[in-house]
């Protein structure tokens, strides 16, 4: 099988990232599908560490990187971003990076829009506060300004108007100042070229990418359960993050997305609002938290952590069609005594294995838990099955049974090569 499509099984920060950057080194182009720079993504490499939020992971191996048309795109963050990475010594031209010329873009009103209604609000989703969800509503709104439109100066003015003009009332009602046009204008003219030096139809590089017989690979953003429309509704992103996205967001047909693999951390963590039925806060969370440095990498905030969720994962993979997972930081369990995985819930008293669509129910499910001893070895850093302590190996043969699906890498620390590959998952 040519490609792989990876994505994040729970509810992100899963180590998408750590393993996207691994498999880069088998793959010709790593192209992005959904989201934006709500993503953040940590890579360890040696004594580097690398943040990347829109830039496809593959950069760093400098790989050729896509960033999609079903992502929304902050020019000015991805110009910032760019340039952080060249101070770290990856040089990023057009031969390395291709934006799709009908991507749409979020604007600052998409970010004052986001900010101002999480501020105003009593019920807040926990947002990253960077525009998504507004950008999102704009592009299937039909008023958005897309990438190719940086090109038609005349044109771009009335299509910043109409927009303006949708959003003046949404500003008004909050509270917020009328929006300046005509520095708006201004500003896209002045980043247009170098951000134009990027834009082409993607989809038609890619589809040269695949008659040529190149390998691509799939870089998914969030995590399956926030997924627009399977995840915790409301309390989501605002786009499709499960991997049948990766067509529509790149413009490759559906057989491209080739194996799908999951990412799936050995507990769950959750950051912004939301259910979570097997989050802790206990001493136990906080051992999550504190060892698996549990901080969002975009905004800082602590994630809510609690136990493996079996019927969650089992969902996701039913949801994404997976083919097989990453396990990763099962480091993070090191030396604790007792592990404890949810194999269903109950709700109202009877028994129910999956997470049902109401935010009710959701709210009101009891995990059932099983208990396994835990390992006082650590397992950090371990580059082999068999250096991995007997109760570890139970630990991820229990999971792969429980979410039907098995282990094809599992990931030990957050260093790009402490990593153990089980099955390839672009020769599986
Ligand atoms: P992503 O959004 O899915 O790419 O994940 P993030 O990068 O936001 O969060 C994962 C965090 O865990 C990062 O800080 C990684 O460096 C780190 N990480 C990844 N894999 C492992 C692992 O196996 N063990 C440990 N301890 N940390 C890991
Ligand atoms: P990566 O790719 C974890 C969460 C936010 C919030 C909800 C909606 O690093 O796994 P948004 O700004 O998208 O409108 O916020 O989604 N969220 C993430 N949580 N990892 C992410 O990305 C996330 N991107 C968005 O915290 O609850
Ligand atoms: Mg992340």
């Amino acid at each position: 099988m040519a490609n792989v499509t990876v994505i994040g099984a729970q509810w992100g920060d899963e180590g998408k990232g750590k393993l996207v950057d691994w498999l880069s080194n088998r793959a010709d182009v790593v192209v992005r599908f959904q989201g934006g720079h709500n993503a953040g993504h940590t890579l360890v490499v040696g004594n580097q560490t690398y943040k990347l939020s829109l830039l496809p992971s593959g950069v760093v191996q400098g790989k050729l990187s896509i960033i999609g048309n079903g992502v929304v795109v902050d020019p000015w963050h991805l110009l910032k971003e760019i340039e952080g990475i060249r101070a770290q010594g990856i040089e990023i031209g057009p031969d390395l990076l291709v934006l799709a010329d009908n991507a749409c873009l979020i604007l600052p009103i998409h970010r004052d829009l986001d900010q101002a209604r999480e501020a105003a609000s009593t019920n807040k989703i926990g947002t990253t506060g960077r525009g998504i969800g507004p950008a999102y509503e704009d592009k299937v709104g039909r008023r958005a300004i897309r990438v190719a439109d940086l090109a038609d100066r005349a044109a771009l003015e009335a299509k910043v108007d109409r927009l303006l003009a949708h959003h003046a009332p949404l500003r008004a009602g909050l509270g917020l100042p009328e929006f300046d046009a005509a520095g708006l204008l201004a500003e896209l003219e002045a980043m247009a070229p170098r951000i134009l030096a990027y834009a082409q139809p993607a989809w038609l590089k890619l589809d040269g990418i695949v008659k040529s017989g190149k390998r691509v690979l799939f870089e998914g953003a969030q995590g399956a359960l926030l997924d627009v429309d399977h995840g915790t509704y409301p309390y989501v992103t605002s786009s499709n993050t499960v991997a049948g996205q990766a067509a529509a967001g790149s413009g490759l047909g559906p057989k491209g997305a080739g194996y799908v693999l999951g990412i799936v951390k050995a507990y769950t963590t959750r950051v912004g609002e939301g259910p979570f039925p097997t989050e802790l806060f206990d001493e136990v969370g906080q051992h999550l938290g504190t060892v698996g440095r549990e901080f969002g990498t975009v905004t800082g905030r602590s994630r809510r952590c609690g136990w493996f969720d079996a019927a969650l994962v089992r969902q996701s993979v039913a949801l994404n069609g997976i083919s097989g997972i990453a396990l990763t930081k099962l480091d993070v369990l090191d030396g604790l005594p007792t592990l404890k995985i949810c194999t269903g819930y109950r709700l109202a008293g009877e028994p129910i294995g999956y997470l049902p669509a109401g935010l009710k129910a959701q709210s009101q499910l009891e995990p059932v838990y099983e208990e396994m001893e835990g390992w006082s070895e650590t397992t950090q850093g371990a580059r082999s099955w068999k250096d991995l302590p007997a109760n570890a190996v139970k630990y991820v043969r229990r999971i792969e049974e429980l979410i039907g699906a098995p282990v094809a890498l599992l990931s030990t620390s957050p260093q790009r090569d402490d990593t153990i590959l089980v099955r390839d998952p672009f020769v599986d």
